[in-house]
């Protein structure tokens, strides 16, 4: 629906802001509330800065990620039916409809984390 490749952007942005201001005109919404905007409020810098504090290792990311991320992203990043692949698409950004993923688009790691809020979590 939103991509940049065929220019959808601008009319991705209008049918939100209609959907928003239904929703407004509705009573549908509310204001969010200071922890779900905590939640959301990632100002992670290239180089790291705004990361919470944490660490990790191979071993025990793959046992996260087995657990928590290849139910729908695959035990190798290969996406499950429909759910979004995190790994492949090398040499393909010139394509109609290119595959995004970690190696192939993301410039910076901070950029992942930011993407990488599991639904649900
Ligand atoms: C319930 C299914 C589900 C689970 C579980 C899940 N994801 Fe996702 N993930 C998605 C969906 C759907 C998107 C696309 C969201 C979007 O486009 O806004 C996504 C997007 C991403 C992206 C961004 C990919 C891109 O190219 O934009 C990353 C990185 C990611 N997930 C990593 C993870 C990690 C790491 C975990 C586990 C800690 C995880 N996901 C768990 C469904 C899931």
């Amino acid at each position: 629906m939103c991509s940049s490749s065929n220019g959808s952007y601008a009319r991705c942005a209008v049918k939100i802001r209609y959907i928003i201001i239904t929703a407004l005109k509705l009573g549908l919404t509310r204001a969010a509330l200071p922890e779900e905007i905590a939640a959301w409020d990632a100002n992670i810098r290239t180089n790291g800065a705004g990361l919470p504090a944490g660490s990790g290792d191979p071993v025990s990311g793959e046992e996260i990620s087995a657990d928590k991320c290849a139910s729908c992203h695959g035990d190798f990043a290969e996406g499950v039916d429909n759910w979004p692949v995190l790994a492949g698409g090398f040499g393909m950004l010139a394509d109609k409809d290119p595959v995004k993923t970690v190696g192939s688009y993301w410039p910076y790691l901070s950029t992942v984390w930011r993407s990488a809020k599991p639904i649900g979590r």
